[in-house]
């Protein structure tokens, strides 16, 4: 492995572990303001002690999504020096403001732990409201860098020298705001699957006391509801995040429909493989028209295939099956919260048993559809750290030792990993939910 690509695989696999903590720590705020106003709404105690618990959590998350943040920017320098001398320069002030958004999620985190029992209903909702807004806003904040990756302005390159800066122009670049979004309602998404797994885990449990199944089926409708809109917010962002590939970045949109020839009434293909010898794809199911409607609200619309770009510059063809993971992802949550939501409802029936097992999975599928969509979108993006600007061999280090960081690095990320899912565990066996709730009356 040359060491671009050993930097690549190195820097991936670290994100993919941040990620996981990252992500859930913006999630999960928001789950904790949703179950604080419904506890304010229907006066049930049970809201209460869920937000509590999920608070608890949430600090764990903070304790270890700090280091790994802090790990992960290390890395940046270590392994992106060219990069990093464009972003210092150019978009450095979105890493600066993200400091105080950092400051008014731990700031309020502290008041809602100590004192939310003291506190007058509207300050205990505006105290947790401003951790979800501190978790969120460094979430946007993070994702302006990158959305500023894959739509560069603000600054030009001159002989390998950065010139013309403005980086109000550059922290406010086109895919700023479909991309901030899409990261964020598929944050929520995570945070919402997340709570219903751990729900319909509990409930699977025989041997649980009614009062006890009572709690965990309010959680497992309020996570249902609040997954189901958040996911088809997220699907309905992708169209126009979609939109902005057509428009700025087509190569990144064949790829991932495995487009080759240019074409108006474009069909989207769902599965199959890219085969870069034949130029075609095969096995795919096709939908006609469809991909030129998904560019461009229109089905005459002309959608770019790959073979008007030259062949050192197609993203890999591989991202076609990312693309379809997290579509096919984002569409099962969907059927899956609304389908749920009618059968207890609608039906009035319990949850029974095969929904409940099926259930549990949807944390993790949320979880790769995250994964899939930051793959897809980074290495989409390939072979430029900047778009069309910056290639990834120049942004990478020449350092050929890149082995034992290796090494170390994801062994501390997994070493991390199950210590925070160790503390989890014993924390939560340690106060079941019981005593809680006797406590309330
Ligand atoms: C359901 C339909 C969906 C569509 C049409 C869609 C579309 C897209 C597109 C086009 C991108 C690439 C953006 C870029 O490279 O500039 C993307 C990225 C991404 N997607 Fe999705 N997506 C969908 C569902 C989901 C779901 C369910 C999740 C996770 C739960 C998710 C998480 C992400 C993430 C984390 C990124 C990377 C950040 C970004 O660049 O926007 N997506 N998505």
């Amino acid at each position: 492995m040359d060491s671009v690509m050993l930097a690549r695989s190195l820097f991936g696999s670290s994100m993919a572990f941040h990620i996981i903590f990252a992500t859930l720590g913006v999630g999960l705020p928001f789950m904790i303001v949703m179950a604080e106003i419904v506890y304010q709404i229907k006066k049930d105690r049970d809201y209460a002690i869920m937000a509590k618990r999920w608070t608890k959590c949430q600090a764990i998350l903070l304790g270890v999504g700090i280091p790994s943040g802090t790990m992960v920017g290390v890395m940046l320098s270590l392994l992106w020096p060219g990069f990093m001398e464009i972003v210092g320069q150019v978009i450095a002030l979105p890493f600066q403001i993200e400091i105080w958004a950092f400051l008014l999620e731990a700031l309020f985190m502290s008041i809602y732990v100590y004192a939310a029992d003291r506190l007058p209903p509207a300050l205990r909702i505006a105290s947790v409201t401003f951790v979800a807004l501190g978790a969120s806003a460094s979430a946007v904040l993070i994702t302006d860098a990158h959305a500023w990756m894959n739509t560069p302005q603000g600054f030009r390159l001159e002989n390998g020298k950065v010139v013309d800066i403005d980086p109000w122009a550059a922290v406010f670049n086109p895919s700023l705001p479909t991309t901030a979004t899409h990261v964020l309602v598929s944050a929520y998404v995570l945070g919402a699957f997340a709570v219903v797994s751990v729900a319909a885990a509990k409930l699977l449990g025989r041997k649980r006391p009614e009062r006890e199944r009572q709690y965990h089926r309010k959680g497992l409708v309020l996570s249902l509801a609040i997954g189901g809109v958040m996911s088809l917010l997220t699907a309905l962002n992708g169209h126009e995040t979609a939109q902005m590939l057509h428009h700025y970045q087509p190569e990144k949109l064949a790829a991932a429909e495995g487009l080759f020839e240019t074409q108006a009434f474009a069909p989207l293909a769902i599965g199959g493989f890219t085969d870069k010898e034949s130029r075609t794809i095969r096995g795919a199911i096709e939908i006609p028209w469809a991909l030129s409607f998904l560019a461009g609200n229109r089905f005459d619309t002309v959608v770019k295939g790959l073979n008007d770009f030259p062949v050192e510059e197609w993203p890999p063809l591989f991202v076609h099956t990312l693309f379809n993971l997290m579509v096919g992802i984002g569409s099962l949550l969907i059927l899956v919260s609304i389908g749920s939501l009618v059968f207890r409802f609608v039906k009035k029936k319990e949850f029974p048993r095969w929904l409940l097992g099926g259930l549990i999975c949807t944390g993790p599928l949320a979880l790769i559809g995250i994964e899939t969509g930051w793959i897809f979108s980074c290495t989409g993006r390939q072979p430029w750290t900047i778009y069309h600007i910056q290639s990834t061999a120049s942004a990478a280090t020449q350092s050929e030792n890149l082995g034992i960081l290796f090494v170390l690095f994801i062994g501390l990320f997994v070493f991390m990993l199950v210590v925070t899912a160790l503390v989890l565990r014993y924390h939560f066996r340690r106060h079941p939910v019981t005593p809680e709730m006797l406590e309330a009356g």
